[in-house]
């Protein structure tokens, strides 16, 4: 009895520190500002790149990978480094672990005179792999390393 019960209290002290920091973490805040979306991105091994910079709120399921980015409005942009026309819905949504994005919904872009929906993305770390339908496009991923203004694809350099 005399040993049980100092571990009852430490294993109890050790739930109460645990609770309230595993509760936050599930927490996701709505209203982060646009780095942290950003930042999160590379959190799960992908270039800040493949978010245009007018993010105005993010959410993501730690758990599930479920997340969801709000932008300002439409965003229409320029993909390095083929210069594919593209379009970014005002919400975007997708499942996200470390290195794969699927059930992307929301990135289109232009090619052989037809919008055609970004399903998925893969990223290896030194590539990403763009799944459009049935094909995907590999592309190095150090071509994301900047994050691209909406309007035209317009960049400061070059
Ligand atoms: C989200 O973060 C912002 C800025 O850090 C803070 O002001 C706000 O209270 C937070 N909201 C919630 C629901 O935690
Ligand atoms: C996050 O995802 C898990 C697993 O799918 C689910 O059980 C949980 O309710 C989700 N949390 C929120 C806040 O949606």
């Amino acid at each position: 009895m005399t040993t049980s019960l100092p571990l009852l209290l430490l294993l109890s002290l050790l739930l109460l520190l645990l609770s309230p920091s595993s509760q936050s973490s599930d927490l996701t805040n709505l209203t982060r500002p646009v780095s942290r979306a950003h930042a999160e991105l590379t959190t799960y091994g992908f270039p800040i790149g493949l978010l245009p910079a007018d993010v105005r709120a993010y959410s993501i399921n730690a758990t599930s990978g479920d997340f969801y980015v709000d932008l300002h409005g439409p965003c229409r942009l320029t993909l390095p480094p083929d210069n594919y026309l593209a379009t970014y819905s005002e919400k975007i949504t997708g499942k996200i672990v470390r290195g794969r994005i699927a059930k992307l919904e929301g990135i289109r872009v232009r090619a052989f005179f037809r919008w055609w929906s970004i399903t998925g993305i893969k990223s290896s770390g030194e590539n990403l792999v763009f799944e459009v339908g049935g094909v995907s496009a590999k592309y190095p991923s150090n071509n994301f390393d900047e994050i691209p203004a909406c309007g035209g694809g317009k960049r400061a350099s070059s």
